[in-house]
């Protein structure tokens, strides 16, 4: 090789040798776990790379993003609107679609107003960045999702975790503390990769004498809890006890996107300084127009919560037959715990190669040790899908 003088000279780009060095990269592309492109797609069933597959691991809930109503709903919006707001909610994005669905939205989840944000991650991570600053303390979950993490980082608060799901260990914590301090708790209402719905009378029980501001991300539980699927906190019967609802429109509301709801002080307050709001670009016509359908769908459809029940019920009795972990989920977010990572991939690997597509997770993304695959029922898997499902994951456990 001739001698390049310039490459003594040159400084050395430490951040480019991070990247090509990753070992996380390096593993991800070796074992391709993730990012599989689906060619198309009908409710549950799915091609994948020619092969025809199940899917059993997405947040599609009530399986409305098929709906007749929702498509056509998506189609109009786009024929009037166009495809884009080409600005943020402060500055040219706002639409009067965006305050009927805000309006609508409050009023089912029994709140005074509502935010709609352009992804669920803003949404979350703005619910607590917005409210919090430097100087206050945020109680959280410990197994909370990234956007509320990424919400506290941003915050400049000072952080404390408590253990998942434990108000005894949040009182412990709270006891300690300097009673003036403004404090924020921050929980989701049922958690994405547990299935596990927060205990929210005793959370908020132990809160009430220190004057928490509660915060309760409810991306898992909007359209499959409550009798009209209002989610979490309208399901325990807390709406007046908690500060802020925020969530995504991404799961059983068949759209993308976020909303943060709270009293009209609140949702003010963060028109006024909500960096994920002011500064990004306000969701577009079609994604609104297909969240205000499955919202309406949810009010005047209750078959499809009630066979995400059913299928759920069936699911369960089914895999506790087979002595599968699940992490006692109480919800359609079902986790098969496997407790490290190459059993994961393995027996994610000998799902893939019979035609059922699901999902891995690994710490840090679950706490250590609970390496699982999740899983999630539709309220359009058949009986039989599930059946075929929990056939070949008994075959895989057992081989693997
Ligand atoms: C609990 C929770 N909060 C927030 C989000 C972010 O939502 P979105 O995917 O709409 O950005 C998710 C999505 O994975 C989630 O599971």
């Amino acid at each position: 090789m001739p001698f390049d003088i310039g490459n003594i000279l040159r400084p050395k780009n430490t951040i480019l040798q991070r990247c090509q060095r990753d070992e996380g990269t390096k593993a991800r592309l070796k074992y391709n776990p993730w990012y599989h492109h689906i060619d198309s797609q009908n409710g549950c069933r799915i091609q994948v790379d020619g092969r025809e597959m199940l899917m059993m691991s997405s947040n599609d809930y009530l399986g409305l993003s098929n709906h007749p109503r929702v498509i056509q709903a998506g189609q109009e919006a786009l024929q009037k609107w166009g495809s884009s707001t080409t600005g943020s909610r402060l500055a040219n994005g706002s639409r009067s679609f965006h305050r009927d669905l805000e309006q609508q939205l409050a009023a089912f989840l029994g709140k005074e107003d509502a935010m709609v944000l352009s992804a669920g991650y803003l949404a979350c991570m703005g619910a607590v960045s917005t409210f919090a600053e430097k100087g206050d303390l945020i109680l959280v979950d410990r197994n909370v999702h990234s956007s509320l993490w990424s919400g506290i980082l941003l915050s400049g608060a000072n952080v404390e975790r408590f253990a998942h799901n434990n108000p005894s260990d949040l009182q412990d914590i709270l006891v300690t503390e300097d009673r003036d301090r403004p404090k924020m708790v921050v929980v989701e209402g049922v958690y994405s990769m547990e299935g596990h719905i927060a205990p929210l009378q005793e959370l908020i029980e132990v809160c009430r004498p220190f004057n928490c501001f509660f915060v309760v991300d409810d991306a898992h539980g909007l359209g499959v809890l409550g009798d009209r699927g209002q989610g979490t906190v309208g399901y325990l019967d807390r709406t007046n006890d908690v500060d802020v609802i925020c969530g995504s429109l991404s799961k059983s509301m068949a759209s993308t996107g976020g909303f943060i709801a709270g009293s009209k002080t609140i949702i003010e307050y963060l028109r006024s300084h909500s960096k994920q709001t002011i500064f990004s670009a306000a969701i577009s016509p079609t994604q609104a127009a297909a969240a205000k359908t499955s919202l309406d769908i949810l009010q005047d459809e209750p078959e499809h919560r009630e066979r995400l029940w059913e299928n759920t019920r069936y699911y369960k009795r089914m895999l506790n037959q087979i002595g599968a972990n699940i992490w006692e989920s109480e919800t359609p977010a079902v986790p098969i715990i496997v407790g490290n990572k190459e059993r994961a991939y393995r027996i994610w690997k000998a799902l893939m190669d019979e035609d059922i597509f699901t999902v891995i997770s690994i710490p840090p993304g679950v706490p250590p040790g609970k390496d699982l695959i999740r899983t999630a029922v539709s309220a359009q898997h058949t009986f039989e899908d599930l059946e075929r499902m929990v056939d070949v994951l008994k075959k895989s456990l057992k081989k693997v």
